[in-house]
């Protein structure tokens, strides 16, 4: 039968096509970069090169007769492949997978070689390129490259999409457009096609039906199927085999994973399933601190699962191009709403640069349109001017293609020239203090056409983990306060934040390290304040996150300033020194700031409680109206006191024959703090009259480092595989300490080595690196420590998959 191997081990690499001949070649496997880079300040010019890739396909004598056929996943930008000298292929994207026949070309029963070209010099004459681009290119060989051994007669392609019954939800059709390629002796008319389904990954298949493979659409009823969706992703495995007629063995066989679900974007919304359902979700690219792009499937995946899980969302933008399979593969199982993109950003090229990206409109929905996942196809290149030809093409060529989605085409232009399904906009308009979004009529050309933010914040409130915390809050909150708006306006389809992480930038971006601080989490996927208030927006687990340390002394003039508690919890109750203060309750009344928001941020405005009454006898009403007066002096501060505050302090003053000396002594006591005995303060969340989680802040004891893989067992398959290592340097409450820049000694032993360098800095007290394996089986160590003495190690263990 037919049988697929990965080529993604034994290359050899050279920074110059020119030496591709010489023997000192660095061995190398895929995912590859041409060439690692630091964590800022680094260059474009490191990545640009025409680099060159070799090594040796061993073609035994049996494979004569059968279809190979060669595919490269992901090669940046433009390619050139060659087999024995001879070109086989070029390719201009470095987004899509493109694939070629070589079954003519090889010699069999010896050695063959196969030879890349690879050019990743910006100045390519190809989408993205022409102008400025805010993010970072790359180069390299880095996705998978396999051959398939095919028949002469085999299935070039599928398309399954999957209709369902509005009226009875467990009801559908599963239609195949199928596309068979190679001569077929007998002619087309000796071959069926039977298909045959599964839940996904299950045992057995149950046969839907066969059908002559003359008829290119097949078309089987099915019943008692669950539906796709965010909250329940159920898949189901589709095996389309290609049978001659009276024989039982299969000429092909091919699986696609499929869902059943209906996505429509209408003038008032997204709808799934027949169901309006809000899309929540934020902009990700596919970089990694020093290798860019070259991140191996595991690692990919975890970037959907963080999107999933810690943040809470239910949907994804693939800025600013298709990214992985495996990627969006890990979407359709977890069940995140995917719009992906063709390659571009804001510049348009001439002609053959046009060509191109309407080629990478149909490649991108060829290789993509199976996935239940992806509900958008974004045929405009991101932020690109209007021109009615070109988008008239690459929308044509979507609807061809793929009648069942829509299309959409980010745009930054208001009132501009529809020819899309869905007027993708990214607004960014929010400054802090106005509306976090505009209204849908005053941007859109179409009323009657769907809406949807593409884009907010990002370069509006660039934030650094270390930034003060003034400014961490101010961040979040504009997320925020964009989630609240948008979610109030009913015609709003979602929305997508800017972005997943901070990302590596050219020198016209970014805040001159060739960073974009725009990300709700670092590089390395450490989370800032912003994460948690996407991440308590959600149901399934407890979130409790205080915007501050309580240290006044960070806050200009010691004033406090706001507070909030970001919670999906039904109350917080808060302590201090172990003494109750004050329970808090999310405000969703009329005219509270976050009243759409499924779980409202909660100001924090008590840091006193009953404690003037209990500890220092005070009466009740002097107490009330004292604690309300301190509580304003610790958010605005003595010379920020409002007019009002400063006639209620002297009325307070006179009317209980208060001192300013007794006064302030309780402004020390309790709000300032210097002096007394350390304060902790302690946030409880409750949930359902359980707490489901504690915080506590007070003065820092003592510093640990925090490591935490996201895999500790590895295994040795179609590639290398890797690790995610987050690393915090927190206190002993276990809290982040934005301020600890500690250098981290990080060493790699046994069956890992380390992905970039052995020394890093912490940033905003948070770091971290990965591991990848080496080939070997057995067990591997990372080893971290500080030059005071701190140390944390993790164990890893390397297997060899069993499946690849
Ligand atoms: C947009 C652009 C993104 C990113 C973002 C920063 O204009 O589409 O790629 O640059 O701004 O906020």
């Amino acid at each position: 039968m037919n049988e697929r191997i990965y080529l993604n081990n034994d290359w050899y690499f050279t920074e110059d096509w020119s030496r591709l001949d010489e023997d000192s070649l660095k061995k190398v496997r895929l995912p590859h970069t041409c060439r690692e880079i630091p964590y800022h300040y680094c260059s474009d010019q490191d990545y640009q090169m025409v680099s060159g890739y070799r090594r040796t396909l061993d073609v035994p004598e049996e494979w004569r007769g059968k279809t190979l056929l060669l595919t490269f996943d992901g090669a940046a930008h433009q390619a050139t492949v060659y087999i024995n000298g001879v070109e086989a292929a070029s390719h201009y994207c470095g987004y899509t997978a493109f694939t070629m026949d070589i079954s003519r070309m090889v010699k069999y029963g010896r050695a063959n070689e196969i030879t890349v070209k690879l050019d990743s010099r910006e100045s390519l004459n190809i989408p993205p390129f022409g102008f400025v681009i805010d993010y970072m290119t790359y180069g390299g060989i880095y996705r998978d490259v396999y051959l398939d051994i095919k028949q002469q007669t085999y299935i070039r392609d599928i398309f399954i999409h999957a209709d369902i019954d509005a009226k009875a939800d467990s009801k559908a059709r599963v239609i195949s457009e199928i596309e068979l390629a190679g001569a077929t002796p007998g002619g087309s008319r000796s071959l069926k096609i039977r298909q045959s389904i599964r839940p996904h990954n299950t045992a057995s298949y149950t046969t839907l039906g066969e059908s002559s493979a003359k008829t290119a659409v097949l078309d089987f009823p099915i019943e008692d199927i669950q539906l796709w969706s965010p909250d329940s992703p159920a898949l189901y495995d589709i095996k389309t085999e290609l049978l001659f007629t009276g024989r039982e063995e299969p000429v092909d066989s091919v699986v696609t994973t499929i869902g059943f679900r209906s996505a429509q974007f209408r003038k008032d919304g997204f709808y799934l399933n027949g169901e309006k359902l809000r899309i929540r979700g934020l902009n990700r690219h596919q970089s990694y601190p020093y290798v860019g792009y070259a991140m191996p499937d595991e690692i990919q995946k975890r970037d959907a699962d963080i999107l999933k899980y810690e943040l809470g969302l239910n949907a994804v933008r693939t800025s600013h191009y298709p990214q992985s399979q495996a990627f969006i593969d890990r979407c359709d199982e977890v069940g995140l709403l995917v719009f992906t993109e063709i390659p571009g950003w804001q510049h348009i090229g001439d002609a053959a640069w046009k060509e191109q990206a309407v080629a990478n409109v149909k490649d991108m929905i060829l290789q993509y349109r199976n996935h239940p996942s992806i509900i958008l196809w974004g045929v405009r290149i991101n932020e690109s001017m209007d021109d009615d030809e070109l988008y008239s093409k690459t929308n044509s060529m979507a609807h061809a293609l793929d009648p069942t989605r829509q299309t959409g085409g980010v745009r930054y232009i208001k009132k501009s020239s529809l020819l899309e399904d869905v007027y993708t906009y990214n607004d960014f308009s929010h400054t802090g203090d106005n509306s976090g979004c505009e209204k849908k009529s005053s941007v859109t050309s179409d009323k009657s056409r769907a809406y949807l933010i593409s884009e907010y914040n990002g370069h509006m409130y660039p934030t650094k983990s270390y930034d003060d915390e003034e400014h961490r809050l101010s961040h979040a909150l504009r997320h925020a306060n964009v989630l609240e708006d948008a979610s109030a306006e009913s015609d709003i389809a979602g929305t997508f934040g800017w972005c997943m992480f901070d990302y590596n930038t050219h020198k016209d971006f970014g805040s001159g390290d060739r960073i974009c601080h725009h990300g709700v989490m670092d590089m390395f996927r450490n989370p800032k304040l912003a994460a948690a208030v996407y991440a308590s927006q959600q149901d399934e687990t407890p979130v409790l996150e205080i915007s501050s340390s309580m240290d006044i002394g960070e806050h200009p003039g010691g004033n406090r300033g706001d507070i909030y508690i970001f919670t999906n919890a039904d109350s917080v109750r808060m302590y201090r020194n172990g003494e109750f203060i004050k329970e808090y309750v999310p405000d969703r009344s009329r005219g509270s700031r976050y009243r759409h928001l499924q779980h409202p941020p909660i100001l924090v405005d008590d840091f006193i409680g009953d404690a003037l009454e209990s500890s220092e006898n005070m009466p009740h009403n002097q107490a009330a109206a004292l604690r309300g007066l301190l509580n304003e002096i610790a958010r605005f501060g003595l010379n920020d006191l409002p007019k009002a505050s400063y006639a209620k302090a002297m009325r307070l003053l006179l009317k209980y024959r208060m001192s300013v000396s007794e006064a302030t002594e309780l402004y020390t006591k309790y709000i300032g703090g210097w002096g007394g005995e350390s304060t902790v303060y302690e946030f409880a969340a409750i949930k359902d009259g359980a707490e489901v989680k504690r915080i506590s802040r007070g003065p820092v004891g003592e510093k640990h480092l925090h490591v935490e893989a996201d895999r500790t067992s590895l295994a040795e398959g179609k590639s290398y595989d890797a690790a995610a290592v987050r690393i915090r340097m927190v206190d002993e409450y276990g809290n982040t300490l934005h301020f600890a820049n500690d250098p981290v000694i990080l060493k790699a032993e046994g069956s890992v080595e380390l992905i970039g360098p052995a020394v890093i800095s912490l940033q905003g007290g948070m770091g971290g690196t990965y591991v990848r394996t080496i080939g070997e089986i057995g067990e591997g160590r990372l080893i971290i420590t500080t030059p005071e003495g701190l140390k944390e190690e993790i164990v890893f263990s390397v297997s060899r998959a069993d499946q690849i």
